[in-house]
């Protein structure tokens, strides 16, 4: 019996209630690192809902704290410097935030996974492919035999596009392209069905072309289990692509959120919109410069105060100086922004 069906969680609710349309609720989430500097909040007041069956998209520039949030969310913080300061990651309505790590070794196994950014470090370089996918349903399907396993192996690899699945099975990560890599995670993260796929930037260590078609490969794998996904990345043309939601973060906090059509047809906030403004087009002839926002993230131990992003802003004003509440920009679309201005 898969283990999902056999999860004794005192306190989680059954797995797909009837009407939880959100399956994960991340609730004025604060994050923070004690560093020899002094404490720094990578993370601060960050609230979003992943919708079941849904792609939710997390964009920023490098430094903005998207890989923070969702460390946060599968509680693998680096320890013991980073910790969840305050707020809530309701999964099903549950609070896990306080979870015991036992309960959350559950969770990641078989209700939440993660892929990253460079497969290699995810991998284990010392074991051949084969044991690190039978691992998992191993420790998924109690009482599984070897042949069972190599059987679901098999297919699984098949299943996001490895040729020749069965001998590959015996090979060692290094032996295989970096797409290649990215796919036996990809296969890993998916062995347990989870209900939700974290894709920490999953794509960008690769060259353009493979690049599109892992992106194809998560799409396909998302509308036939079901699951739901959060993506992370820094470049909108893949957002456009991918996601049905958007959470704009800057400089550890959200400062725009909405369905990726409003989004790109209706930016409100100045960062968002410089943003959208350096996505190479198609139809952008070559030789023009894209336009770059000026300027840099700021430091976490240096925020201006006020309005993160005011530095750089074209707009700003002088009630910038107080930071701005993420307010509704349209209730009916789902919009939401966090700026003086618009
Ligand atoms: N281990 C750590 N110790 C101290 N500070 C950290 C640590 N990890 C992250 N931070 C801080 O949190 C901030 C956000 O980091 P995070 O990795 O979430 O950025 P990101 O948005 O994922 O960027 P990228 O696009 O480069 O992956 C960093 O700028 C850094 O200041
Ligand atoms: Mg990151």
């Amino acid at each position: 019996m898969p283990l999902n069906d056999a999860l004794d969680f005192k306190t989680m609710p059954k797995k797909n209630p009837a009407g939880r349309e959100n399956i994960l609720q991340v609730k004025n989430l604060v994050t923070t690192f004690d560093t020899e500097a002094g404490r720094i909040c990578a993370v601060d007041d960050v609230s979003f809902e992943v919708k079941k069956g849904k792609i939710l998209g997390i964009v920023g520039e490098s430094g903005c704290g998207k890989s923070v949030t969702s460390l946060s969310i599968i509680r693998l913080l680096p320890k013991p410097a980073g910790f969840i300061e305050s707020g809530q990651i309701l999964f099903y309505g549950t609070d896990i935030t306080r979870a015991e790590p036992k309960k959350m070794h559950q969770i990641r196994g078989s209700h939440i996974s993660m892929i990253f950014q460079e497969p290699m470090t995810a991998l284990n370089p010392v074991h051949k492919i084969g044991r690190q996918i039978g691992e998992v349903f191993k420790l998924h399907y109690s009482g599984i035999n070897k042949d069972k396993i190599q059987e679901k192996s098999i297919k699984i690899l098949e299943r996001v596009g490895i040729p020749d699945s069965e001998k590959r099975m015996g090979e060692y990560p290094h032996q295989l392209s970096g797409g290649m890599r990215q796919r036996v995670m990809i296969a890993i993260a998916l062995a347990c069905k989870p209900d939700i796929l974290i894709a920490d930037e999953p794509t960008t260590a690769l060259d353009v072309t493979i690049q599109a078609q892992i992106l194809e490969l998560m799409k396909d794998l998302q509308r036939e289990t079901g699951m739901s996904i959060i993506f992370i990345t820094h470049d909108l043309g893949v957002i456009a692509e991918m996601c049905d939601d958007v959470v704009v973060m800057y400089a550890g906090k959200v400062v725009e959120t909405a369905p990726v059509k409003e989004l790109f047809k209706n930016p409100r906030h100045p960062y968002t919109k410089g943003l959208l403004s350096s996505i190479l087009r198609l139809d952008t002839p070559r030789k023009i410069k894209l336009n770059v926002i000026e300027g840099m993230v700021p430091s976490l131990y240096d925020l201006p105060v006020g309005c993160r992003f005011r530095n750089r802003c074209p707009e700003a004003q002088v009630i910038c100086e107080t930071q701005p509440l993420i307010k509704s920009v349209d209730e009916g679309k789902k919009h939401f922004v966090s700026c003086h201005i618009v």
